[in-house]
């Protein structure tokens, strides 16, 4: 059984397709006067409650957050620590999704600071078309804290 089928068994299709709806519905919310590229983020932590976000952009180009960081971001300050797997839906303001938005660089690394080793990335243009991956196959030798242990 390959990788994502065994993570399947515990997030099923049909949770797969109510956060990629959850995703693109937080779509709505976004905030993106100067890219005009609406994200929408829905994340479900081990207890199956989900947190959703949207991408936040600024004037300042770089005070930017991603959708997925959004959500994240809600959730660790609400007291949640583990994670089972985040939706992602992006594209063109005032249209549905016409590609597949697939997270940025430093939201992978987000992901793996807080998702488990089969932490799942939904990347979904619709409730009937989306790809399912595991983090590590998204952020193969991903880097974290357990690399500084030296420190404690
Ligand atoms: N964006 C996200 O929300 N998530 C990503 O993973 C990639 C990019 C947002 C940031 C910015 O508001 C817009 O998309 C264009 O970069």
């Amino acid at each position: 059984m390959g990788e994502v089928q065994a993570v399947m068994k515990r997030t099923d299709k049909e949770m797969m397709i109510r956060l990629a709806g959850q995703a693109i519905k937080a779509r709505e919310n976004s905030y993106a006067p100067y890219s005009g590229y609406c994200v929408g983020a829905a994340l479900m932590t081990t207890q199956g409650k989900i947190y959703t976000g949207c991408n936040v952009e600024n004037a300042s180009y770089g005070a930017t957050n991603c959708a997925e960081r959004t959500a994240f971001f809600k959730a660790v300050s609400e007291g949640e620590r583990h994670f089972e797997a985040i939706a992602v839906a992006g594209g063109k303001a005032g249209e549905p999704p016409a590609d597949y938005a697939w997270p940025c660089g430093i939201c992978r690394q987000v992901m793996q600071e807080f998702g488990g080793e089969d932490f799942l990335v939904i990347v979904a243009i619709s409730t009937e078309d989306f790809i399912v991956h595991t983090l590590q196959d998204i952020l193969p030798h991903g880097f974290s804290g357990e690399k500084l242990t030296w420190r404690y």
